[in-house]
């Protein structure tokens, strides 16, 4: 199959689900961003979603899962705290880290002990779940440590060289990537802040426990340097926004919570007050500063910190760390 975008009609699912039965991998929506989707019991196809990704062996796939007991043959033991937390939040953006089963692949958990699973709420990936009969893994469907996609098109461009389709879900809906939940310690872990918010977790798990950015060293895929543009781009107090804007000399790109005046050098990505809309946006508008073509980016830090702002932040935060080797 070659590398389009295609409607998520009846016979399009059909066709992406026998692509991935044959080895193929399938661009898909998500209702978090979207995914690069590959048989999970198949090695050679899990192989080939790290080399279009340029992933690191190291990172493990998270499996996506159509119904909760899809998911059971793939951890050792399917116990109370994951049955309350699918029963609250899947179909869903929570993925949970559990002590894999050994019927799992190597290549899957990248050699840990450890499986993460999740099932996503996106009608046109469940379908496709569903059609093939089998769970798939999903990393998002970006370049390793770049930007994700919230849209097919972002995918399309994430991948020049490579050759698969992808299935339209329109923009996703929630924009940001789930919540990672490690459950395989004393206490459960938030590997990776995302849309389902902490308070939520600890309404069902009282316990839960979110560590310092940065402080995550024995968790894979917790690179400092992730979600970033090609751009170098650095955060700014709210506060001192303006100030720092008028030092600069050359034009940049300016992500701003809100409008703002700016000189007609910069290049202005205006994004909304409300965190579930700044989520949505988040991906689409550093892609937008991506491609201004300025030098710099220069992004306003939200003065805010609850709920999904921590997610948001995260990603802010890891975007803007400079790369190791320039
Ligand atoms: O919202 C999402 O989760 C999206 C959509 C497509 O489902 N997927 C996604 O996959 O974000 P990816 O591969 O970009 O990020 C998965 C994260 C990585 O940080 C990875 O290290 C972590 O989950 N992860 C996967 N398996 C793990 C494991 N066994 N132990 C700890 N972390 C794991
Ligand atoms: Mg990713």
């Amino acid at each position: 199959m070659t590398k389009r975008i295609l409607q998520p009609t009846d016979e399009n699912i059909e066709r992406c689900a026998r692509h991935v039965i044959a080895g193929g991998l399938v661009g898909i929506p998500t209702e978090t961003v979207y995914g690069l989707a590959a048989n999970a019991a198949d090695d050679a196809a899990v192989a080939s979603i790290y080399s279009a990704k340029s992933r690191p062996s190291s990172n493990p796939l998270i499996v996506h899962v159509a119904k909760t007991e899809q998911a059971e043959p793939f951890v050792a033991d399917w116990n109370d705290d994951c049955r309350l937390l699918a029963e609250a939040f899947w179909p869903g953006p929570l993925t949970l880290v559990l002590d894999r089963s050994p019927q799992v692949s190597d290549l899957v958990t990248a050699g840990h002990k450890t499986v993460a699973v999740r099932s996503p709420a996106h009608d046109v990936a469940r379908r496709l779940i569903e059609r093939a009969d089998r769970a798939l893994v999903a990393p998002s469907a970006n370049q390793s440590g770049q930007v994700s996609a919230t849209d097919a098109r972002h995918v399309i461009s994430e991948f020049p060289l490579e050759d698969f389709p992808v299935l339209d879900g329109g923009a996703c809906a929630l924009g940001i990537e789930s919540t990672v939940l490690d459950l395989t310690g004393e206490t459960p872990l938030v590997l990776r802040p995302g849309a389902v918010t902490v308070r939520a977790l600890r309404n069902v798990l009282p316990d839960v426990e979110v560590p310092v950015i940065g402080e995550q060293t024995n968790a894979p895929g917790t690179a400092l340097r992730h979600y970033a543009p090609r751009t170098p781009t650095v955060l700014v107090e709210s506060q001192r926004f303006d100030e720092r804007l008028d030092e600069l000399d050359e034009g940049v790109a300016v992500i701003s919570i809100g409008p703002r005046r700016l000189g007609s050098q910069h290049v202005l990505v205006e994004m909304p007050k409300d965190p579930d809309d700044y989520a949505r946006c988040l991906y689409a508008g550093l892609r937008e500063a991506d491609e201004s073509d300025r030098g710099l980016i220069v992004v306003e830090i939200p003065p805010w910190s609850g709920g999904l702002w921590r997610a948001i932040n995260d990603r802010l935060q890891r975007a803007c760390v400079p790369p190791l080797n320039p």
